[in-house]
């Protein structure tokens, strides 16, 4: 792929001179963002941006967590990059979405379907092409019902999944229970799959064991590309215990409750979750502790039989995982599955992200991390407890 836009040049030069100021860093930093941050794998190195932090204010925080070595989640070293962050806090609302699950795909587009855009939650798809950085606008035929805060992961054939959200403005949830009190959320019984080669919509059914209404929530692709896990959210109450993990199986769309051990944790809604090396990692959210519980979550899903919560990261991958082969011209290791914000700033940073990321990649010939970017909403007005 050749790259050779000015506007890449720059972003690699940025790229570049924060690098260089990452590599300076030294000092490890206790981070108040609480939820609705984003987070982004680049180079092995977890970055979270912004988002609210625990007195609920939007915060211009901006750090990074070293996976490309061993680490404890009790212990963790954060590196603070909050002096070099210049993504706006405050953008215009009018060019904003909010509570927005962009993804990013296998063709360097981005595409930002739903979310709140002045206060009204819509249904649109935009695309941003990063090569160009030229705007489009997909197709909105079968969409499914506007909504904000929904799940979304990319799938090895090009197509994304959505799964759950809200279309209530006023929905509101206990933020320890993490249970919907007042307005509703997005049935999961039904997912929504957008073909990016064809632009064209599509649902499914679901059957199972079908997770309650819920938003908030997470969605990565299994290792073996043959299942989204979805994590936590706020949720309405099933009246039973087990809603937090489920498993949706791609190929007859069933839905299960994997077996897991190790002990479990809080709850969240509102975080961020990456795969990195084997591990689902989860990144603070609403309804945990912070002087209690890490803001970190691993779970290594390796073991399809078992998974299971630990508080050790190995940075190892092992030799059975097998990234799933894409049907586009692309590689799939090219690739870094991505959720944007709603901020153009922070859009130009992923943007950045994704090149320097494929730059270095190209550069170095190295080993890639597939399961990526993950930009999620960076706002400080949408719909809280
Ligand atoms: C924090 O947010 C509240 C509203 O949520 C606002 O009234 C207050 O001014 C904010 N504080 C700061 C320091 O931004
Ligand atoms: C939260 O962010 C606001 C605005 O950035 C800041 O004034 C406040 O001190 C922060 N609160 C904490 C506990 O970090
Ligand atoms: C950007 O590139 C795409 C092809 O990747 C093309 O379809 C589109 O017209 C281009 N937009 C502009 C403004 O050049
Ligand atoms: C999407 O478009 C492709 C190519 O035209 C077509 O084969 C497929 O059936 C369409 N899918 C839906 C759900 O319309
Ligand atoms: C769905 O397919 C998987 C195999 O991929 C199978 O183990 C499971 O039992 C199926 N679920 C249902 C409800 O048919
Ligand atoms: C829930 O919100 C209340 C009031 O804002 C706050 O005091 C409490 O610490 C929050 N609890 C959690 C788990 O975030």
């Amino acid at each position: 792929m050749s790259k050779n836009s000015l506007v890449h040049r720059i972003l690699w030069i940025l790229f570049q001179a924060l690098v260089v100021v990452v590599n300076c860093q030294l000092a490890s930093f206790k981070p108040n963002v609480l939820s609705r941050h984003t987070a982004t794998l680049v180079d092995n190195k977890l970055y979270i941006l912004a988002g609210l932090n625990i007195s609920r204010n939007a915060t211009k925080e901006f750090f990074y967590l070293d996976a490309s070595v061993q680490f404890d989640t009790q212990k963790l070293s954060w590196q603070d990059l909050t002096n070099i962050n210049m993504v706006p806090l405050h953008v215009g609302a009018t060019s904003a979405k909010e509570d927005v699950t962009g993804v990013m795909g296998y063709n360097g587009k981005f595409y930002l379907w739903g979310g709140i855009v002045d206060k009204v939650i819509v249904d649109d798809m935009l695309i941003l092409d990063t090569i160009n950085l030229s705007w489009e606008k997909g197709s909105s035929l079968n969409a499914p019902t506007s909504r904000y805060s929904f799940g979304a992961t990319l799938l090895p054939n090009n197509k994304i999944i959505y799964i759950g959200g809200s279309n209530d403005y006023t929905v509101t949830y206990d933020n320890e229970t993490l249970n919907i009190g007042g307005g509703t959320a997005s049935y999961l019984n039904e997912v929504y799959i957008y073909d990016t080669i064809n632009d064209n919509w599509s649902k499914e059914a679901t059957f199972g064991k079908i997770p309650s209404e819920r938003f908030g929530l997470s969605a990565i692709l299994g290792l073996d590309g043959k299942r989204v896990i979805i994590y936590g959210g706020a949720f309405i109450n099933p009246g039973y215990s087990d809603t937090t993990l489920y498993v949706l199986d791609l190929t007859n769309y069933s839905w299960y409750i994997p077996k897991i051990s190790g002990k479990i944790p809080t709850p969240r809604a509102f975080h961020e979750a990456n795969v990195i090396g084997k591990y689902m990692v989860v990144s603070f959210g609403d309804g945990y502790d912070k002087t209690v519980e890490s803001d970190i979550l691993l779970l290594d899903i390796n073991n399809n039989e078992e998974y299971i919560w630990t508080t050790t990261f190995d940075p190892s991958i092992p030799k059975n995982i097998m990234p799933p082969s894409s049907s586009s011209s692309i590689d799939f290791n090219n690739i870094v599955g991505a959720i944007v914000g709603p901020l153009l700033g922070g859009i130009f940073l992923s943007v950045g992200i994704f090149f320097i990321y494929e730059w270095k990649k190209s550069k170095q010939k190295q080993k890639s991390i597939y399961g990526g970017i993950t930009l999620d909403h960076v706002t400080n007005d949408g719909p809280a407890p």
